[in-house]
């Protein structure tokens, strides 16, 4: 901290909403700006033995003094965002930038078909179709829908204030490096960059404003949707080895892999990382599970890291250890 950017390096889903909730709480942070596509994201917090799916709203909602923006990047479904305000209570320190661009119905039918659908087969969100239009110039933005008016302020103005007052600051990424338009698997991809200097440009913060970016990497690799996956292992095998998981967004499974050095590697040099965290540690080694500190894991588990340290060239300073906010262990120091 004070301005962190948190990214993931595979095909997203790797437990940023977690990551997330717990840097909001721990480091008290003032302010979290989602980044990112819009609501074809699915972040799960599991806080106080409740479990959230948030699709528009940060994962730092947790942290209940820690303003919630919108940055202007970011396109909007209003019904999701009030429904997730309402069920999260997070009237009062909600905000949303007036050129958030708006998903209506024909976006999301249009997400539904064709080429989308069976060829990419996107989150049927209406993500693509929005920022289509949004490149045409014809797109409707948050300051026409009467539903947001109280919400909006300028974003990049109050993140940029909150890191020169030196307050806490999260940029939450969506989606995943190799989701990315420029540097993921095209044409299996999502519809714009969502690497680090994408989630700052979201939120209207330069680069030279950054001090870190956590890069989140799972203890073993997922993707949903078309396009390549190395190493895939077939949905039996992954069902055997308590890697089948199910899409917060699309209910859909999702396909499943090793842990790919090669692709954190790159992902660490795509997004700039300066430090990672690796999520479902205790899904590999289940002697891990709820652990708080970093001398009482196995050794098989202590040996994963200091491989993924060695190749990736920078630390691992955070690591899940269950579903919950706080099941972590942090080696920052
Ligand atoms: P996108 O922005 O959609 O890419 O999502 P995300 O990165 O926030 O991940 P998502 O919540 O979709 O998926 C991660 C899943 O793993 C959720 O079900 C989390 O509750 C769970 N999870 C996260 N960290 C851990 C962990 O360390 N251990 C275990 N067992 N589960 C975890
Ligand atoms: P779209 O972003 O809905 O257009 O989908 C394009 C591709 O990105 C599809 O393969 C989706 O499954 C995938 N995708 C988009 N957002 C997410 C996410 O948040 N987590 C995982 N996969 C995603
Ligand atoms: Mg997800």
């Amino acid at each position: 901290m004070p301005c962190t950017v948190i990214v993931c390096g595979f095909f997203g889903d790797t437990g940023k909403g977690k990551i997330i909730s717990y840097l909001a709480l721990k480091d008290k942070a003032a302010v979290t700006a989602r980044a990112g596509v819009g609501p074809n994201a699915g972040h799960t917090v599991v806080y106080k033995g409740r479990k959230y799916g948030l699709r528009m709203l940060p994962s730092a909602f947790v942290y209940e003094k820690c303003r919630l923006l919108m940055g202007p990047g970011v396109l909007v479904n209003p019904e999701i965002l009030l429904r997730e305000i309402e069920m999260t209570r997070s009237e009062n320190r909600v905000g949303v930038d007036p050129q958030c661009a708006i998903i209506e119905q024909h976006h999301i039918q249009t997400d539904k078909g064709g080429h989308l659908a069976q060829k990419i087969r996107t989150t049927g969100t209406g993500t693509g179709p929005c920022n289509a239009e949004r490149a045409l110039r014809t797109v409707k933005i948050a300051k026409e829908v009467p539903g947001l008016r109280k919400f909006l302020t300028d974003v990049p103005l109050e993140v940029n204030k909150a890191i020169d007052e030196e307050k806490n600051v999260i940029v939450e990424g969506t989606q995943g490096t190799y989701l990315s338009l420029f540097h993921g698997t095209y044409p299996y991809c999502t519809s714009k960059d969502v690497t680090a200097s994408a989630a700052c440009s979201d939120v209207g913060v330069g680069p030279t404003k950054v001090d870190d970016v956590i890069l989140v990497l799972k203890a073993y690799t997922t993707r949903v949707g078309g396009g390549p996956l190395p190493n895939e292992i077939s949905e039996k095998e992954a069902a055997q080895r308590g890697w089948l998981e199910i899409a917060t967004v699309t209910g859909r499974k999702r396909r499943a892999a090793p842990f790919s050095y090669d692709l954190a590697k790159r992902a660490v040099m795509l997004n700039g990382a300066t430090q990672a965290a690796i999520t479902k540690i205790d899904v590999l080694f289940p002697e891990c599970k709820g652990l708080k500190s970093y001398g009482k894991l196995p050794p098989k588990a202590e040996k994963f890291v200091e491989r993924v340290e060695k190749e990736i060239q920078v630390p691992v300073t955070l690591l899940g250890t269950g579903p919950g906010a706080l099941e972590i262990v942090d080696r920052r120091s």
